[in-house]
């Protein structure tokens, strides 16, 4: 028998300005998605953005209902936005903020475990890492690539 060891590393923010430019312009866009978040049971708003290899970026924010396994988190309302839209694009990067009211909150937005599976997938299809960025007010989380949230992927089939 074997001991073994995963190391995750992921860089923390204290503020977007410390963040390269293109990582700015995604903790905005995942804010101002923020808006677009139907929360009338949680009162939780997310908001999503996903970075595009052309560039472009795809916003999507949380969807509830009244049968609750019928509402979407932010995270996958962005990415399976994006792969309609752009399928044949890779997703690059996504950022998530969240906070109840609609009010960032000082806990950066941690992606739920279904959403870090669809994270995988997309990451998998594409062959490139994705990074995770998480936004609260005063402390941003990067992390480089899924496996960091997801370690041993599942992708056997
Ligand atoms: N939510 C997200 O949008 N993303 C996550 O990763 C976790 C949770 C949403 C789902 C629900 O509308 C609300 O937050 C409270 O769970």
């Amino acid at each position: 028998m074997e001991q073994k060891e995963i190391h995750i590393t992921y860089s923390q923010f204290g503020s977007v300005e410390e963040m390269n430019a293109e990582d700015r312009e995604l903790v905005s866009e995942s804010i101002k998605a923020m808006g677009g978040a139907y929360a009338p049971y949680s009162h939780f708003h997310v908001g999503a953005a996903v970075r595009l290899s052309n560039g472009q970026i795809v916003r999507g924010a949380n969807q509830e209902n009244a049968a609750f396994p019928s509402g979407l988190c932010a995270e996958r309302t962005a990415m399976f936005a994006a792969s309609s839209k752009y399928p044949d694009k890779d997703m690059l990067s996504i950022a998530i903020a969240g906070g109840v009211h609609g009010r960032l909150g000082s806990t950066p937005a941690s992606p739920c475990g279904a959403c870090r599976q669809v994270m995988a997938q997309y990451q998998t299809k594409s062959g490139k890492p994705m990074s995770i960025i998480m936004v609260a007010d005063g402390k941003i989380l990067k992390f480089e690539k899924v496996d960091d949230l997801l370690p041993m992927i599942f992708n056997s089939i």
